[in-house]
Formats: C-alpha cells, sequence, structure tokens
C-alpha cells in the first residue's frame, strides 16, 4: 500500500489514479449532453480544483469558455468556515450557462458562499460539478449537479487537494491514517 509522510501526518492511498479517471469521465459525459449548444462558462475555484478541472476539460469536447475565481475557507484539516472574497472574476456573466467546478464539497458552505456571491450577476443558469462530496459531512440542502464521487469523511490528499499546503500533486487521492 502506497503511503506518503506530509508535516506530521502520513497518509495511505484511498483511491487511484484510475478510478479517479473514470469519475472525471463520468461528469464529462454527463456535461456533453446538458450543455450541447450552450456554450457553458466554466468556473474554476482555485486553488484545489485546478487539477480536476485540468482533467474534466480536456474531456468535455462541446465549445465552452473557462475562467478561474480564488477563495479560501481551509486551513489545516479542519474547515474555518472564514469564507474570503471570490477573486478573480472578471466574466461578464449575464444570461451564461455557469457551471462552478470544485474540487470537493465537505459541509457545503464554501460553495454556497460562492453559489451567493454569484447570485446577483444575472447568470443564465448556475450548475455546481464537484469531483468529491462527503454526504455525511454536507449541512445544506441545496442540490449538487454533478457529482464525480460520494466518499467518507476522513481527511484527504492528492490531486490538487492540500494538507497545509503539501500533497496538491500526489495523482492519487490519500486519506490520513489517524
Ligand atoms: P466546505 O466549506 O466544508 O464544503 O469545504 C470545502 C473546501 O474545504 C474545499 O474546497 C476544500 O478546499 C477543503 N476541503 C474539504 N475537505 C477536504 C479534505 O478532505 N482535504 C483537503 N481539503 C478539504
Ligand atoms: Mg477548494
Amino acid at each position: 500500500m502506497k503511503e506518503v509522510q506530509l508535516h506530521d501526518r502520513h497518509f495511505s492511498v484511498s483511491i487511484g489514479a484510475d478510478e479517479i479517471d473514470k469519475a472525471v469521465q463520468k461528469v464529462a459525459d454527463k456535461i456533453n449532453i446538458d450543455y450541447e449548444g450552450k456554450n457553458p462558462l466554466f468556473l474554476v475555484v482555485l486553488n484545489g480544483a485546478f487539477i480536476f478541472a485540468s482533467d474534466l476539460l480536456k474531456k468535455v469536447t462541446i465549445n465552452c469558455e473557462i475562467s478561474f475565481v480564488k477563495l479560501s475557507s481551509y486551513s489545516g484539516t479542519e474547515s474555518t468556515h472564514i469564507v474570503r472574497e471570490l477573486i478573480g472574476l472578471d466574466e461578464i456573466l449575464t444570461d451564461r450557462y455557469v457551471i462552478v467546478v470544485e474540487d470537493i464539497i465537505d459541509t457545503g458552505i464554501t460553495m454556497e458562499n460562492t453559489i451567493q456571491k454569484l447570485k446577483h450577476l444575472q447568470a443564465a443558469d448556475v450548475k455546481i460539478a464537484t469531483l468529491l462530496f462527503k454526504p455525511k459531512s454536507f449541512r445544506k440542502n441545496y442540490n449538487i449537479d454533478y457529482i464525480g464521487m460520494e466518499i467518507p469523511n476522513g481527511f484527504i490528499v492528492g490531486y490538487g487537494l492540500d494538507y497545509d499546503g503539501l500533497g496538491r500533486n500526489l495523482p492519487d487521492i490519500y486519506k490520513v491514517i489517524e
């Protein structure tokens, strides 16, 4: 079993790159059908979603546009839920079909904030695509339109996700060894 150490914690492989690729393909297949002819605008939430977005968008075969926003609410292994501003949003969203791309939805607070900040920008439609979803941790009741995989509550790293800055470059997803 592959293991890594990041800072003070040890992690072991939980979801391999092949399995991740299948989940990404599944999301892309649905989007390719649902957004044909709609020229959607993907809003990729940095930093975490950069690898998912890169793999996903290579599998999206319809015409689309891509932009990036940044926000951060996490420090260490526990969400602080202090959601900072959405930065970098310089697209006009009026009448656009927007798909927000996230790495993971945990409690759901970060995404709720993002959606609220986009609401007054008069997009035709805002949908959510996330690679990972922790249903047992989710505390909100909005709909998540595209989910790559549902996972249990433990803290994970890799494939864009970090533990205090480390681990984003790992091609597999690792879970913390308690
Ligand atoms: P939420 O507001 O609780 O849904 O947290 C969402 C954000 O927290 C995500 O965009 C991630 O950046 C981060 N996050 C949530 N769970 C994990 C995890 O297991 N590992 C690394 N980052 C996580
Ligand atoms: Mg994130």
